[in-house]
């Protein structure tokens, strides 16, 4: 099937690419507004994009027009909270997805506690077990062919990193499994970690190899 992304509608393009790039990572994402005022979000188009400067990204579209309420406030207060999803939060973090007002605090309507960052506002996903906690630093919109953004995309430099102490191995290693990230695939579909193997990276040629 060879496929011009230009003949679909939005909805089925949408299908079809994210049924082609997965797994995704899902961003788990707390911020509050002007007012102090929660706010949690599943976002998948997420990833991070560099260790130094350390640097996630986050894709938000709109909601009848409107920015959702994760991209307004990145744009009003600059920080957010990225929170891991494990298997074990899959329902909660899907509960926190319903599209509401600004007034309505998700933590609330998923069911999870809150706990406080370490060096920004937004609160945490306390059943988390790693939160990376972020500075907005650019947010670059997505023009379509009428000229109109129809999704930004923030860039965050991460400030600070949690991970919980059974998870961590000394000096900077995590257990990938105990860590059970979820896998958004298409749909309603998910996926977990299967089965995790080591793959060394290759060696140079011998006559490429740069003595020191
Ligand atoms: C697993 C999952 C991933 C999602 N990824 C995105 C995404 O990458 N971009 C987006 O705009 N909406 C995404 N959504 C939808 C938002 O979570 C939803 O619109 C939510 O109500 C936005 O909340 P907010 O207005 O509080 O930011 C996703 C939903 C789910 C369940």
């Amino acid at each position: 099937m060879e496929i011009d992304p230009a003949t679909l509608g939005p909805r089925e393009r949408h299908l079809l690419l994210t049924a082609l790039v997965v797994p995704r990572p899902i961003g788990w994402i707390s911020s509050l507004d002007v007012e102090g005022r929660a706010n949690l979000a599943p976002y998948s188009f997420f990833n991070l994009v560099a260790s130094t400067p350390p640097t996630l990204i986050v894709s938000v579209g709109q909601r009848a027009g409107q920015p959702k309420d994760t991209l307004a406030n990145a744009r009003a207060t600059g920080e957010l909270v990225v929170n891991v999803v494990s298997e074990a939060l899959a329902e909660a973090m899907n509960a926190s997805s319903v599209e509401s007002d600004p007034e309505h605090d998700e933590f609330v309507f998923a069911g999870v506690a809150k706990a406080p960052s370490v060096v920004v506002r937004p609160p945490r996903v306390a059943a988390a077990h790693a939160h990376l906690e972020a500075r907005l630093t650019q947010i670059v919109p997505l023009v379509d062919d009428d000229g109109q953004a129809r999704n930004h995309v923030l860039f965050a430099r991460i400030v600070h990193v949690h991970v919980a102490d059974a998870l961590f191995t000394p000096p900077h290693r995590v257990d990938v499994a105990a860590l059970a990230p979820l896998a958004r695939l298409a749909g309603t579909e998910y996926g977990r970690l299967r089965e995790l193997f080591s793959l060394p990276r290759p060696t140079p040629p011998a006559a490429q190899q740069v003595d020191d």
